[in-house]
């Protein structure tokens, strides 16, 4: 089993952006968790971030019959992106959202998901963590 994690805008600057909200530790302890995670649940994972929409909408239609789940925080495209929810219906592959931050207790605009009609499960407010219960979900369907 193949399993792809992609992070959204701005998260690789975990651990200097608003530390209050998203935590002290960088993007690097946050790939070094999901690749632990992703060990233990005995499957194999990449791990791909970008700033740009259309390189997130590109990497998802690569990843068509070549993965068997998608782990996504969409960061703030989360609010946003028609076409990165697009590119998820179009492949077809099993997905998981992921926020760090509980995004319904935040400002209103971030309540909207455009990801989450086509998930099969959002993690939010969890930290680290959510990334691993994503895991957990598309491996062993454990909630
Ligand atoms: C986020 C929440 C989004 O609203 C925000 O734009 C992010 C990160 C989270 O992980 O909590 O960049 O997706």
């Amino acid at each position: 089993m193949k399993l792809l994690v992609i992070n959204g805008p701005n998260l690789n600057m975990l651990g200097i952006r608003e530390p209050e909200i998203y935590g002290e530790r960088n993007y690097a302890s946050l790939c070094a968790y999901i690749t632990d995670a992703a060990a233990e649940a005995g499957v194999s994972c990449e791990i791909y971030q970008s700033n740009h929409e259309g390189a997130i909408v590109d990497k998802i239609q690569e990843a068509y019959s070549k993965v068997d789940g998608i782990v996504i925080n969409p960061a703030a495209y989360t609010h946003t992106s028609v076409a990165i929810a697009d590119a998820l219906s179009a492949v077809a592959i099993p997905t998981v959202e992921v926020h760090l931050s509980d995004v319904t207790k935040r400002e209103s605009f971030r309540h909207h998901s455009f990801v989450a009609p086509i998930a099969k499960k959002t993690y939010m407010g969890l930290g680290f963590e959510g990334y691993k219960k994503a895991i957990r979900y598309l491996t062993k369907n454990e909630d």
